[in-house]
C-alpha cells in the first residue's frame, strides 16, 4: 500500500506550522476531494530559508506536503520552481494509483507561494 517513506512523513511530518510575517504564502485546494494545503515561506537572497505547511487533508497529502518542504528548504527559488508534483511523489517512493491525485497539491502550493513573493516584490 503505502511506502515506508510515506508512512514516516505522515506519522512524523516535518516543518508543520505557519511562518509569521511570511515572505510568500501559497494555498491550493484539491478539486477532487476539497482538501487544502497552505505553505508559508521565509526567503532571503533568493533562497528558501524556512518553509512551513498546514494541510487539511488525507495522509498522502500530509506526507507529500512534508516531503516537499524538505526538498525545497535551502534551495533557490528557480530550483524550487523546477520541482514537480510527480517528483515529490517519486521522492516518497511513489503513491498508490488511487492516491496520486493527492500529490497534486504539494509542489503547486510551493510554486504559488513563490509567485506570491515575487508579485509582492514587484509592487514594492
Ligand atoms: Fe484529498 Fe488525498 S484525498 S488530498
Amino acid at each position: 500500500m503505502y511506502s515506508e517513506k510515506v508512512i514516516d512523513h505522515f506519522t512524523n511530518p516535518r516543518n508543520v506550522g505557519e511562518i509569521e510575517k511570511a515572505d510568500g504564502v501559497g494555498q491550493v485546494g484539491n478539486a477532487k476531494c476539497g482538501d487544502i494545503m497552505r505553505i508559508t515561506l521565509e526567503i532571503e537572497d533568493n533562497i528558501i530559508k524556512d518553509i512551513k505547511f498546514k494541510t487539511f487533508g488525507c495522509g498522502a497529502a500530509v506526507a507529500t506536503s512534508s516531503m516537499v518542504t524538505e526538498m525545497v528548504k535551502g534551495k533557490s527559488l528557480e530550483e524550487a520552481l523546477e520541482i514537480s508534483n510527480a517528483a515529490v511523489a517519486e521522492a516518497l517512493g511513489g503513491l498508490p494509483e488511487t492516491k496520486m491525485h493527492c500529490s497534486n497539491l504539494a509542489a503547486d502550493a510551493v510554486h504559488v507561494a513563490i509567485k506570491n513573493y515575487q508579485e509582492k516584490r514587484m509592487k514594492v
